[in-house]
């Protein structure tokens, strides 16, 4: 089965790339990690490129050069596929536009709803029932994209922060996998 050719972006942990990774190297999963590109250089998460040999770049702080630079490597690497992944940059329109494949985010609210940072901090002062993750395809206005996907909980009386943190992760590592198999397969 040919593989698509995929990059993942971090800044963090790096846990929803370790789950990408994993499933990755199952036979029948349809996308290969040839890339991760990441905008800490320490950051927790590259202990999982360096575990699988992945390569990695670094997105440094000058965004037009560090922007032009890794568009280079993605053509080099023939990466067709981007996947965000706790990414806490914002891409360029002109990066978006350049690259011109699917670029895939995930997030941690239900989509519209709680665009951008502090999402939990917003899901509890609304007092939502309901909460949990969208993967959707990344376009040049943020977190505004098609949505492929949402997974959702109900929110306890007992949650905070960490907790609701906690259970939307454990969503995020099936709903990524389960949207590139709904997209690309
Ligand atoms: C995830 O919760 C993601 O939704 C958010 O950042 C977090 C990344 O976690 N944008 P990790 O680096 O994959 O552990």
């Amino acid at each position: 089965m040919a593989k698509i050719n995929t990059c993942v972006f971090i800044s963090g942990k790096g846990t929803n790339l370790k789950r990408l990774i994993i499933n990755s190297n199952k036979y029948d999963f349809p996308i290969k990690i040839k890339l991760v590109v990441c905008s800490n250089k320490n950051a927790e998460g590259l202990k999982f490129a360096k575990k699988w040999s992945i390569p990695y770049l670094i997105f440094k702080n000058n965004k037009f050069l560090s922007e032009k630079k890794i568009l280079k490597s993605l053509r080099n690497y023939k990466i067709n596929l981007i996947l965000l992944a706790g990414f806490m940059k914002i891409l360029s329109k002109r990066f978006i536009r350049s690259f011109g494949k699917s670029i895939l985010n995930i997030h941690p609210s239900l989509l519209p709803k709680f665009k951008g940072l502090n999402t939990f901090e917003k899901v509890l002062k609304e007092r939502e029932i309901k909460s949990g993750c969208t993967v959707h395809f990344v376009t040049e206005k943020l977190d505004e994209g098609k949505i492929i996907l949402k997974k959702t909980f109900f929110i306890e009386k007992k949650d905070n922060i960490s907790s609701l943190k906690k259970k939307t992760q454990n969503l995020e590592y099936n709903a990524f996998s389960e949207a590139i198999i709904k997209i690309f397969k």
